[in-house]
């Protein structure tokens, strides 16, 4: 038999490889991928709040610069959980997103406390002055409750184990804050194992030390220690406890050398004080600790003599 050509013949035909197409790449798929139909390990439903939050993720743009998944090669933010098919259960449309101008968000709750997010949504410049994000300043305050409980939702049961060792934390810091400055700085440095106090700064407070200390400072600390390191940043009217006035640390003679180093690099959980050992270096962490020892502190433990000379080292700032 001789088929001859023709347009309804073509048309046909090009129907039907279309369709095998689409049965093929679509609804067998849909139809086999059975983790896309479960929920992950970690999944729980969002609350009704939590569903608002999302709803203003969405409509003002989230998604265009922060992505929900973490994959393999991730370092940093969330890294220890990759992404699982069943975590996006039920979500239409899922909040992948694709560009990351901004961090992985997928495991961001429990990472900051409320008041560091309320703080945040404000203006992003408060608690980390050198953001790019844009200002969500003009949420309501219902707004910003849900846009906060859909960020410390991100996660699931991880973000709920963490947001509750938050909270847990917080009473203590507030008692702590409530029972009077000193009171308060005895606690926090009690938190500190005593291996850590120990420790003195190994770099020289060299002017140059101290100048990238400054830098480090103006770009991390500043929005809430405030430029003159009396705790009175901008980011400060939203954050009980308030952010430390350093000056206070003068009358307490342990507060230098590996204290600071560990406070920064942990951080104080239950406050907003941020970890910093994901943005800093080890020799930035000195570097601000000798900033604050030397000049809102006035004790500075630094080492004048640095164990090994690089190709960095210059004579200290002040000779002993
Ligand atoms: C123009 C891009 C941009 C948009 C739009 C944007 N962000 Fe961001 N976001 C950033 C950048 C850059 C950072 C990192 C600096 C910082 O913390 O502010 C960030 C940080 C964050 C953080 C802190 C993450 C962490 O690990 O500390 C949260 C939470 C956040 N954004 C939530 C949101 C939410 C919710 C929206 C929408 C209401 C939003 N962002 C819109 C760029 C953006
Ligand atoms: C988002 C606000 C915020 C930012 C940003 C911030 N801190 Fe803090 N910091 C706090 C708060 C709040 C406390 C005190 C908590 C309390 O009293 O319980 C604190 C406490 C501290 C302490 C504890 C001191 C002690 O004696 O135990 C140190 C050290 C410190 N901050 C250093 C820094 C440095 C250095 C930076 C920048 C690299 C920084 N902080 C950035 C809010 C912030």
């Amino acid at each position: 038999m001789i088929i001859h050509m023709n347009a309804k013949l073509i048309g046909i035909g090009t129907t039907l490889v279309i369709l095998a197409i689409v049965v093929a790449v679509v609804f067998v798929p849909h139809a086999t991928f059975e983790a896309a139909h479960r929920p992950s390990d970690d999944y729980r439903p969002l609350t009704t709040l939590e569903m608002q939050g999302r709803k203003l993720y969405l409509k003002n743009g989230c998604n265009n610069c922060h992505t929900q998944y973490i994959r393999a090669v991730d370092w940093g933010l969330g890294a220890e959980r990759l992404a699982q098919a069943g975590d996006y259960f039920g979500q239409t449309p899922p909040m992948l997103g694709s560009i990351r101008t901004g961090p992985d968000l997928s495991q961001v709750g429990g990472e900051h406390t409320d008041d560091w997010h309320a703080a945040h949504f404000h203006n992003p410049r408060y608690p980390r002055p050198e953001s790019i994000m844009p200002n969500f300043g003009f949420f309501s305050p219902a707004e910003l409750r849900a846009s906060i409980a859909y960020m410390q939702s991100l996660g699931f049961r991880a973000a709920d184990a963490r947001v509750r060792r938050q909270l847990a934390w917080r009473e203590k810091a507030m008692a702590a804050y409530a029972a009077g400055i000193d009171q308060n700085i005895r606690w926090l440095h009690d938190l500190v194992p005593q291996g850590w106090r120990d420790v003195p700064n190994p770099y020289p407070a060299t002017e140059v030390s101290l100048g990238r200390g400054a830098t480090i400072y103006q770009r991390w600390c500043l929005g809430c220690h405030g430029p003159v390191g009396d705790g009175q940043g901008p980011a400060a009217a939203f954050l009980y406890p308030p952010p430390l006035n350093f000056t206070t640390l003068a009358r307490h003679a342990d507060s230098s050398g590996g204290l600071l180093y560990y406070q920064i690099m942990n951080g104080i959980t239950g406050t907003a004080m941020p970890y910093l050992k994901r943005e800093l270096e080890s020799e930035k962490i000195w570097d601000v600790s000798n900033y604050l020892a030397q000049y809102f502190i006035g004790n500075n433990d630094a080492n004048l003599e640095p164990k090994g000379i690089d190709a960095a080292y210059e004579p200290a700032a002040k000779e002993p």
